[in-house]
């Protein structure tokens, strides 16, 4: 059994931002029919039902808790939490800055590519992750290992982790270091993540700038995929006027045209598709958009904050 929670199902700055205008950060500040905001990008997932490993940790994460029955601590316990750790896919904003919430005495174990923990050490504001109490370890690469919790038991849950096409995190990007920013693998990474006892697994891939015929051999014939949706198209951000960068530039793939993830997923024997850190340009965001109704005849769903998914 493995039980999937969407904590944040948008991009980076949620849905609306917080300074945005765009057509869906409008419609959904004013609480338009078919809108709901969306906090940053991270799920919960547990193989056992009581030990949750966090995906992804988003600056939401404190107010991703408390809407979450789930993530409460057991009232028996001063202090507990159903998080056993948590897992990052890379080091963007969006995906570590909820490590600070994690302070406060709780045991936790920390998984990350070495380039990732590289970063987190040399940012001493993440020593308020006190490492009496969270263990830093190696998220290693295309290698299927149980996630072990801060005492070192297993906790049913495995992932596998594989490098994907993407881009060094935003704040880390140097010009210096040419096209690519000093970008290395490792940078990026999906994750394919599974029960030890069924053997049920799903893959969480929510940065991807490219489909690659490796990528697509590893997730054909699989129960689930939650995927990068950033953006409808790659010029999108320009187009509404409210930033510069392409898709591309930001190491995302779009989700329509001939070099979209639909069309490159469209043949895969994938049951359920579904389309995770959404960014709030992104007109799939509103129910009754046209792009809405396009995802969904071509098989993908929109995930929601508070989603909850059992395979
Ligand atoms: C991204 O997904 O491209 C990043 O989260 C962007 C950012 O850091 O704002
Ligand atoms: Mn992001």
């Amino acid at each position: 059994m493995l039980k999937v929670l969407i904590l944040g199902s948008a991009a980076g700055g949620g849905s609306p931002q917080w300074n945005c205008n765009s057509d869906v950060s409008l419609a959904v500040r004013e609480g338009q029919k078919g809108t709901s905001p969306r906090t940053q990008s991270s799920i919960a997932v547990t193989a056992n039902g009581t030990e949750w490993f966090l995906f992804n940790a988003s600056p939401d994460l404190g107010s991703q808790i408390l809407k979450n029955k789930l993530m409460h601590p057991n009232k028996k316990f001063p202090r507990h939490s159903p998080i056993s750790g948590v897992v990052l896919t890379n080091g963007d904003v969006d995906h570590v800055a909820g490590l600070l919430t994690l302070r406060e005495r709780q045991n936790l174990s920390l998984y990350a590519h070495s380039r990732v923990h590289k970063v987190l050490k040399e940012n001493s504001i993440f020593n308020v992750l006190n490492p009496d109490y969270v263990d830093r370890r190696d998220l290693q690469m295309n290698r299927n290992f149980e996630l072990l919790n801060k005492a070192g038991e297993g906790t049913n849950l495995c992932v596998e982790a594989f490098e994907v096409p993407g881009k060094i995190a935003l704040w880390l990007e140097d010009e210096s270091k040419g096209e690519n920013f000093g970008t290395e693998e490792g940078d990026t990474i999906g994750l394919k993540i599974s029960s030890k006892e069924d053997n049920k697994y799903f893959f969480y891939i929510p940065a991807c700038a490219k489909i690659t015929p490796e990528l697509t051999e590893r997730i054909s014939d699989s129960e689930m995929l939650l995927f990068d949706g950033t953006l409808w198209e790659n010029e999108e951000m320009s187009s509404k006027n409210v930033g510069q960068k392409t898709g591309q530039r930001m190491g995302h793939m779009n989700n329509s045209g001939p070099d979209g993830s639909m069309e490159a997923l469209k043949d895969l024997n994938i049951k359920n598709k579904i389309y995770i850190h959404i960014n709030t340009t992104n007109p799939i965001l509103l129910s009754s958009s046209d792009e809405r109704k396009i995802v969904e005849e071509n098989g993908w769903q929109v995930s929601y904050d508070g989603m909850e998914i059992t395979l």
